[in-house]
This record gives C-alpha cells, structure tokens and sequence, in this order.
C-alpha cells in the first residue's frame, strides 16, 4: 500500500514538471544507420535502427522525403499540397550498392548512404544539390525534430514569404509562427508562415518545402558555418525537394505542389485607398469626391474595423453609417469598389441578438479550450470567439456571414488579426491547447490542438471567405485581402505585409518582403503604401506611392492618429507628382493585367529578384526588381540621400522607360563596372553589348525605370478606374532586340466567363534585319470583344525621320509619325486580330 502511494505520488510529481524538464531526461533518437530498405517502383522505403524514411519521386525533379522514429508514417494529409501533387508520382529506377541505397529519375541521382545515414541528391552530372549534414544525422527530441543539410559559403537562401532583416537569409535564422507584430527592420516571427525557400550555390537553385504547420524553425547558418538547419516543435517530418537548376523551375516546382492564385478581379490592380478609419461615413465620401475631383485614377476604397457597432464583425454602425446600402451604391456610380475588414473574432455577447454570435455557437463552430468550452479571448470587440476554420461546415457557415454584404454591393472582403491576434492571450494569440476539431476531406476527423493548427488558422479563415464569396456570387471573382497565411494561401487571393511604418528604412524593406513573398509563391501582395504607423513625410510618401505603382496591391493606408496620408496631403506639387505614377499604373493596366493572368495561370511572381530573370545575377538585388520580365525598377536604394547612386544593369540591352532611349554605357566606369567587365569577358559576351553599371542621380520626381530590349508592352489611354472604357487605341510600344516578344490577355475583368473561353489573347514579335523593322501579330484567340477599334505601334530606336509603313495583304501606306526626342517611330494602323505582319522600312 505504501508504494503504491509512492508511485502515485511519484507520478503526480513528474506529471507537475514542466515538459522541457522531462523531454531533457529522454535521449534524442537519431536517424543514423539503415538496417534494411526496399525498393518502390516510384522511391525507396528505408528502415532505420529508429525508424522509417521513406523517399518519393512526385516528378522526375521533385522528391518527398519523409522520417518517422515509429515503424509507420504519420498521417499523410496536407493543407498546402495539393492532393494531386501528393499523391501523383513518377517511376523511379531503383539503384543500390554497399554503401547506398536509392534511385534515379530522369533528372535526378538519389542515395541514402547506409551508415551514416545520410540523403544525398544529385543531378544526373554528380553534382551535390542537397545533402545531409556529416556527422549531423536528423533528429527527432522534445517532440519534434531536427534536419541539417551540408551547406556552402556563401549559399544564398531566398523564401520564407515576407521575413524581415536581410534579404538574403544566409546566416540567419527564423520561427514560424503567425504573430501580430509591427513590421521592424528585424521583427520575428512576423504574420505569416511559408516553410519553404530557395537556395543557390555553385549557379544551381534548388528549393525545399517543409510540410509541417507546427511552429517550425530555419537556421541558414547562424548557428553552424557549414550547415543549415531546420526543424518543427511537433507533427510530421515530412519535405519537398524541388530541383531547379533555374530559380524559375523551382517556384514553379514549389507553385505545382501548393497551386496557383486565382485571377483577381480587374479592379483589384487600381489604386486603393484606405485608412484606419474613415468614419463617420461623410469622411469616406469625401474621399471619394476628392479623388475624383482631383484627377486621381482610384478603384477601391476601403472600411476599418470603425464602421462597425461596437467593433463586431458583421456589423455597420448605424449611427455612423446610417445607409450602409446607399453609401455603397452612390460609391458605385463613382466608379469605387468598396472593400470592408471583417476580422475572423466573433463578439462573445450570447442573447443580445449578434447574429454571428448566436448562429456560430448554434452550429458549434467555436474554438475549444482543452477543457471543452468555449475560447474566449479579447480583441477588438472585447471579449470574442474563434470560428474553427478547420471544419468544413465552420467555413460554409462563415461564408454565409457575408450575405447581406454581398447583396448590398461590398465588391471585396479584408481578413485581418487572423494570426489569431488575442490581445489577452498567451504571446498575443491563444492558448496552444485550445482544441479545434478537424473536419475536412483527406484528413481523418480527429481533435488537433492549437499547436498544429495556428500557422492555418488565417488560411483556412482566408479559404472560407474566398469560397463563401464564390458560393454567393457563383461567377464573379472574388476579392480577398488577409494578413495571416500559409503556405498555398495564394490560392484564395491577396496579402500585405502588415504594419509596417512610415521611415525609409521600411520602404527599402518593403520591396524585399514583396520579393520574397513572391519567390514563396505569393503573387498578389502588396505594402501599406506610406507606411502605416508614424507619418509619412512627403518625399517619402512620393516615393512610396512611384515603387507601389510597380506593386501588385497599390494600396495606401494608415494607422489613427497618424497624420493623414491621401495622395493631396503636402500640396499641389507632390500630389502632381504622385498622380503621374497612379496614372503610369492605369496607361499600364494592359501589361499589368496580362502580368497578373500569367501569375494566375503559372504562379510566377509578377514582382521579381533579378535573379529570377537572369539567374545568378546577384547585384543590385537588394534594391532593384523586376515587374513581369520587362520592367526593371531602380528604386535608389537611400531614397532619404541626395548621394548618386550606382544601377545595375542584368546582361541585356535596356531602354530608358521614360526617354525611351537605348541605355549605352559611357565612360568614366564607375567600380563596379570593373567587375561587370570581368564577368563579361568570363562568359565570353561581348563588352558593348549590354550597358555598364551607371552612376545615378536621385530626383525625386523620377523613379528610374528600365525596359528590357526585346519587349512589346500594350498600353491604354488614361481613364480614372477601371470601370471606365478606355477611349482610343491599344498602344504596343516595341522595343527592338534580342527574343522580341509581348503578349496581351483582356477579359470582362470581373466574371469567370473567361474559363469558357470569353477572353482575348495576342502575341506579339519584332524582328530587326538592316534597316527594316517587322512587327509580328500572331492571331487573336478567344471571344472577347476588345475596347479598341485602332492601334499606335510605338517603335523605339528609331533613328531617322523617313520611314513606310506596311502591313502585311495590303498595299495602304500606313500613317507614321517621328518622334525625334524619343527615336521613336509612331504608326497608326487598324485593329489587328489575324495573324499579320507589320513592316517599317
Ligand atoms: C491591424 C491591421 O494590420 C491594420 O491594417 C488595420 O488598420 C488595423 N488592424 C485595424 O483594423
């Protein structure tokens, strides 16, 4: 009887510890010697003297890799992976000798060296693409686990969505896990978490995805000097290794496992004006007439969480808002479409008639605490309950939420503090304990505590307004803006990057973040143009509002108590400046909306590292960037300096966008220029044939913008939004050189009759031989009616005065005209919709 009280108490005791306290009494398990393996016809199955791996080829250059220290394998269901991409794979031929044990694909070389045990990737040339760390086998302790892989100096690591701090993440090391933080020059963990990233070394990219949603972690190096590292405080061990050995093949590879955006309504690449909050709604009126009034293109205005009653999701406060439906229509006549926060945290207010509240706890679809009822934490409407996203019949009850909304005319829906931000709770979130209950297909229905679920809680909230929206409104595309995401959030629509803050410091951030964002496969994204806390002054906001019209989202917005921050705040003079860009924005929306249906359809960031377009080109990406391929941006990289600064120009030829001259190098060669030259020379490319890096100076009404040779950019007359129909011809303007090419997709711009084939798609070519210039029109496809009844063909590097212009099955001689300022040869001419060919001679 005395022992067994012993025991009772013994247990008690080590029940009270800590966790930590008794994960540090039990030894890692390692996995580190193969006992036994069997091959598979599309991988190797290895057994371990702790466990399992087991190695698949999804595609001939992509494999999973998964490790279990059990003899089965977790659960093998996914949030990011489309199910087809899991479960799809590739015949391998097996390959095994005394010391390995493996397969090959038709690109790639993969062996598990048996003791050590270690995975080791090559191509099909031997080189090393990725391999375990020596002497660092994985390992599973605390109830997670841990991967190193060998690494060179100076890898580069790119990913990770939009983490702060360096661009390239070589010798840092980042947590994910959703966190409603301010955006600081280094703040983690941030919003977001995508466990995926790129890497390159010896000019091979390669990317890894983990598939864990657990709080995970990536040490590029900050711990060791020739490993890196990474690893999830729980759930599967289970990755992806994308090989390149381009970094296109590899977001493309990672945007084939986690999927491609949908198109975005039209009216989403206008500008958007918002702030923290218009209200009452005279003020949101005002705004609009003012936009108008002063000639500033705008499509979107946006409501915070104040049009609200009482900060209740759902809700319009019927003081400040007397008529919400009339409000959105006279909005409408405007041209604006308007967008509302509806925050995911429901009001814990039982028997007052909230709606939301009432159904939600109705249904059963709240969060649990581990001891069965209801969460409740404090957010903006005070006490709240959290929809349990991960049920299917969670989110068709939150889809209908937004019912009336739709009815009165809301065009699109914001889903904020879906970390989930609690400002009560435990690291600003919730208990990680609380207990959702998964519902939802390819998963076993089953209980999963916080833990695992909060990096896709603001997903899945994302998800479940973007098909509610669909359900609602069966052929229009849905809008969705949302700060927390995981990775495959792409799939249900837009990001920001949060609370960033009006300094400079944060504008030069902001375009890393974008980068990133989009290397994580993360097209449609966006900055608070301005900077959302502190006050833009107004250089910076110019200059803001200049990179932001090369952004996908162009969104101002701004925090209360900030000064205000619309395009007119500091005088004519900025406000001149700052509409010339929106504008720009709105001349370029064909080429803008062509860029995003190639994201939609590829998953290709439409902003874009240097690298990404000319692969292994590494300077200047910590401030230049690329929108689509033609249009290299060269923000200076100390916008707050009058110090000239040096462009890098990518081994091509450019154009000035705004001179519309070919860019040459003249002397004196500034340093850099040493080392293009030498690279030149390495590659064995003539010296002249692409510009030398060049010295600028920084002018604030000038935002240094290149066009790549070899581009033909489509064009539009200025209209004031998008609902407007331009007035005029489709402008091509075509820059000579090498891979001349262009391309224009066009739609309705807002309905789904596209997939039916109720769409416009052209390509465009140019070839130059001796004197003579030839514009190629490949035949128009789809059934879409264009807006244009005539076309200006713009041809730049045109040197002479003289020209004749043809097209081809006619002998009229077309009307040209010089611009000699520019070299710029202008010719009008009818719409082209057939294949046809135009000559300038
Ligand atoms: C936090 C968001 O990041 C910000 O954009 C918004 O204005 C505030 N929440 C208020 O809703």
């Amino acid at each position: 009887m005395r022992y067994s009280l012993n025991l009772l108490l013994s247990a008690l005791l080590l029940l009270s510890l800590p966790c930590a306290t008794l994960a540090q009494s039990t030894p890692p398990v390692l996995v580190d010697k193969v006992t036994s393996a069997t091959p598979l016809h599309d991988g190797v199955e290895v057994h371990t003297t702790s466990g399992i791996v087991r190695i698949t080829a999804q595609r001939d250059d992509i494999l999973r890799i998964r490790i279990a220290a059990s003899t089965a394998l977790p659960e093998d269901a996914s949030w990011a992976v489309l199910p087809a991409s899991r479960t799809h794979t590739v015949d391998v031929q097996p390959q095994q000798d005394d010391v390995s044990v493996g397969f090959r694909t038709a690109a790639l070389d993969l062996r598990v060296e048996r003791d050590p045990l270690r995975i080791v990737v090559r191509d099909l040339q031997g080189n090393v693409l990725s391999a375990d760390a020596p002497g660092r086998p994985s390992r599973f302790e605390h109830g997670g686990f841990t991967v190193y892989k060998q690494m060179a100096e100076g890898q580069h690591f790119f990913g990770l969505g939009d983490k702060t701090g360096n661009f390239d993440r070589y010798k840092q090391a980042y947590t994910l896990w959703n966190t409603d933080t301010g955006v600081q020059d280094w703040s983690d963990p941030i919003y977001k978490s995508i466990p995926f990233f790129l890497t390159t070394t010896a000019g091979r990219s390669s990317g890894l995805f983990l598939d864990n949603t657990w709080r995970t972690w990536f040490d590029f190096g900050k711990q060791a000097r020739d490993a890196y590292a990474f690893g999830a405080e729980g759930g599967p061990l289970d990755y992806y290794f994308i090989a390149g050995p381009t970094p296109k093949q590899v977001v493309l590879g990672y945007i084939y496992l986690t999927g491609t955006p949908p198109l975005p309504p039209l009216w989403s690449l206008g500008f958007q004006q918002s702030r923290y909050s218009y209200t009452p709604e005279s003020q949101l009126r005002q705004v609009a007439d003012r936009l108008r009034a002063d000639k500033i293109p705008a499509d979107a205005l946006y409501l915070d969480i104040d049009y609200q009653y009482r900060n209740r999701p759902f809700t319009v406060d019927p003081q400040t808002f007397p008529n919400f439906p009339g409000l959105v229509s006279d909005l409408a006549k405007q041209n604006f479409h308007l967008v509302t926060i509806t925050d995911l945290h429901i009001a814990h207010v039982p028997d007052a008639g909230y709606a939301p509240y009432d159904s939600g706890h109705a249904g059963d679809h709240f969060i649990k605490r581990a001891d069965g009822s209801e969460y409740v934490g404090v957010v903006w409407p005070g006490p709240a309950v959290f929809p349990d996203f991960t049920r299917q019949q969670t989110r068709a009850w939150w889809g209908n939420l937004y019912t009336e909304f739709v009815k009165d005319g809301v065009a699109g829906f914001w889903n904020d503090m879906n970390e989930p931000s609690v400002f009560d709770g435990p690291g600003f979130t919730m208990p990680i304990d609380n207990i959702h209950r998964i519902d939802e297909p390819g998963f076993a229905t089953r209980t999963a505590t916080h833990a695992e679920i909060h990096n896709i809680l603001g997903m899945q909230n994302e998800r479940a307004t973007y098909d509610g929206l669909l359900r609602l409104r069966p052929n229009e595309r849905p809008f969705v803006l949302t700060r927390a995401t995981f990775a495959g959030g792409q799939r249900y629509g837009f990001t920001w990057t949060g609370d960033n803050n009006s300094t400079y410091g944060q504008l030069r951030l902001a375009t890393q973040m974008l980068i990133n964002l989009g290397l994580s496969g993360i097209s449609f994204v966006g900055d608070d143009i301005g900077g959302f806390g502190g006050s833009a002054n107004a250089d910076l906001l110019t200059r803001w509002v200049e990179i932001g019209a090369f952004n996908p989202l162009f969104r101002d917005h701004s925090t209360k108590g900030s000064m205000p921050q619309e395009l007119w705040v500091h005088g004519p003079e900025q406000e001149a400046i700052r509409r010339r860009y929106v504008e720009l924005r709105y001349r370029l929306m064909p080429y803008v909306y062509t860029l995003a249906e190639e994201a939609s359809r590829t998953g290709l960031p439409m902003v874009r590292p240097t690298f990404l377009e000319f692969p292994n080109d590494f300077d200047g990406m910590e401030t230049e960037f690329f929108f689509g391929r033609s249009f290299l941006v060269v923000p200076p990289p100390f916008a707050e300096m009058p110090e000239d600064f040096i462009v890098s120009f990518p081994k091509a030829g450019w154009y000035d966008f705004w001179t519309g001259h070919r860019v040459v190098s003249d002397a004196p060669p500034v340093a850099a220029n040493i080392v293009a030259v030498a690279n030149a020379a390495a590659a064995g490319v003539a010296e002249s044939t692409f510009p030398q890096p060049m010295k600028l100076h920084p002018q604030l009404d000038t935002l240094p913008v290149y066009v790549r040779e070899g581009s033909i950019i489509p064009m539009q007359p200025l209209v004031q939004s998008t609902n407007e129909t331009p007035n005029g011809p489709l402008e091509l303007r075509v820059y000579p050189g090498e891979a001349c090419a262009g391309s224009l997709y066009l739609d309705d711009g807002h309905t789904l009759n596209y997939q039916h084939g109720d769409l416009l798609r052209q390509g465009f070519s140019c070839t130059v031989s001796g004197d003579t210039v030839t514009v190629g029109f490949a035949a128009r496809q789809g059934t879409y009616k264009p807006w244009w009844k005539s076309m200006e063909v713009v041809v730049y590097n045109w040197n002479h005065s003289k020209a004749t212009a043809t097209l081809s099955g006619s002998s009229t001689v077309l009307k040209t005209r010089y611009d000699a300022q520019a070299h710029a040869l202008h010719v009008s001419l009818p719409d082209v919709a057939q294949a046809a060919e135009l000559h300038l001679q």
